[in-house]
């Protein structure tokens, strides 16, 4: 069975053909179009640009993967789409191609969630070489040549731009929601942050690099929530922006300071205007990192034990963090629970998740029909 999934719930547009038979599956192409430099100037996803540029991007990228897949889509056998969480203006682009094509060759539709496609990553395997695949994060390589897609009974953590929430796997869909954030998510905030201390976006891969080498304990951050399975991640990006002042830098100007003097004779400049800055900013960084680790791995450990599972997963966006990915590691081993995450590239946003869950369901004979709406708010759970 060979399938066709498309991403385009938020500002990512991914086409990835996935073929699967009894035994295993091999990615046979994963294409990813970025429209970051599109968004960028200003300052968020500009929802109508998003969805023009997944109607530029979706037709070159189905050619590519085609071509990168040596089949033609008349060969395809399942045509599948994320058809929510996400903007309904972008949801609806990929959903109608996916219809169109499955309509115009005689094929199935899947519709498909793309959380699910999010917490079953960890257990994808495959062995394309990394030329077949785009690799937004920092590209782990693939090790079995056909690998296996049982889902073994997981806590899992999905961490995103979108979402932070804890879900206990049981099965193939058969899934229950844990726990969620009740205001940012994770990813959220640090790309709010980021954004306080006029770093680039997305702001989770830059603070990762500015904390290596800081001092985590340098500022202490709140973490919130702590006796609770919710999350809850506004109170820490707000003690950020209250730190900043008192290390003076102010929060709009920091992008302007940090190009001359990013910490004005405070008592923690210390050496070389240049040296105190990023001595500063790496501290902080670490610090703040340090705390949100602290909260997801701390609150995963205790709903895996409290729900007796002995396999815990992560991914999503964040998850591509190795700091996160270590601690949580170590955490686990400590308790004796086993630990998967998604190869970095595929933690981000891609359609080979979406491929992958499409694959797994058709096999389990579930089917779609091409009147079936998007849904900008659909639950996994
Ligand atoms: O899964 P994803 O591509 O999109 C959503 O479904 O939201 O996640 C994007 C998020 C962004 O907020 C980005 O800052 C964060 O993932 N992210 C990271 C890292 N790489 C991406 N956060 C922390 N550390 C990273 N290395
Ligand atoms: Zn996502």
């Amino acid at each position: 069975m060979t399938v066709l999934a498309l991403e385009t719930s938020c500002d990512e547009t991914a086409v990835a053909i996935l073929r699967g038979d009894g035994s295993g599956h091999e990615l046979l192409a994963s294409e990813v179009a970025s429209q970051v430099a599109a968004h960028e100037k200003y300052g968020g996803i500009v929802p109508e640009i998003a969805s023009r540029n997944h109607l530029i991007h979706a037709p070159r990228l189905l050619d590519r993967a085609a071509s990168a897949a040596k089949t033609r889509l008349s060969e395809i056998d399942v045509f599948a789409a994320t058809t929510g969480p996400g903007l309904a203006s972008s949801l609806m682009i990929g959903a109608s191609i996916a219809k169109g094509l499955a309509i115009g060759f005689g094929k199935r539709y899947l519709g498909i969630n793309h959380l699910e496609g999010h917490l079953l990553s960890p257990f994808f395997v495959d062995a394309t070489p990394s030329s077949r695949k785009s690799e937004p994060c920092d590209g782990g390589v693939a090790s079995t040549m056909r690998a296996q897609g049982d889902i073994k009974p997981n806590l899992s953590l999905i961490v995103s731009g979108g979402h932070t929430m804890l879900v206990a796997v049981r099965g193939l869909a058969n899934y229950q929601l844990i726990g969620h954030t009740v205001d940012d998510a994770a990813g959220e905030a640090f790309d709010k942050v980021a954004k306080m201390l006029g770093l680039g976006y997305p702001g989770g891969p830059e603070i990762e690099k500015y904390a290596r080498g800081g001092d985590p304990k340098r500022f202490d951050f709140p973490r919130s929530m702590l006796g609770s399975e919710n999350f809850s991640f506004s109170g820490l990006k707000t003690a950020v922006r209250y730190l900043l002042p008192k290390i003076g830098v102010i929060p709009s100007e920091a992008k302007r300071s940090r190009g001359t003097r990013w910490n004005d004779g405070g008592s923690d400049a210390s050496g070389s205007l240049d040296f105190a800055r990023d001595d500063v900013l790496r501290d902080l960084c670490a610090s703040f990192q340090q705390a949100i680790i602290d909260v997801l791995v701390t609150k995963t450990i205790a709903a895996a034990q409290k729900h007796r599972v002995d396999l815990v997963t992560i991914s999503g966006g964040v998850s591509c963090n190795q700091e996160l990915r270590r601690r949580m590691r170590d955490a686990s081993s400590r308790k004796g629970i086993e630990f998967k995450s998604a190869e970095p590239w595929l933690c981000t946003d891609n359609a080979a998740m979406i491929a992958f869950a499409a694959l797994l369901r058709s096999r389990a004979g579930f089917e779609s029909q091409v009147t079936e709406e998007i849904d900008p708010n659909l639950k996994v759970a």
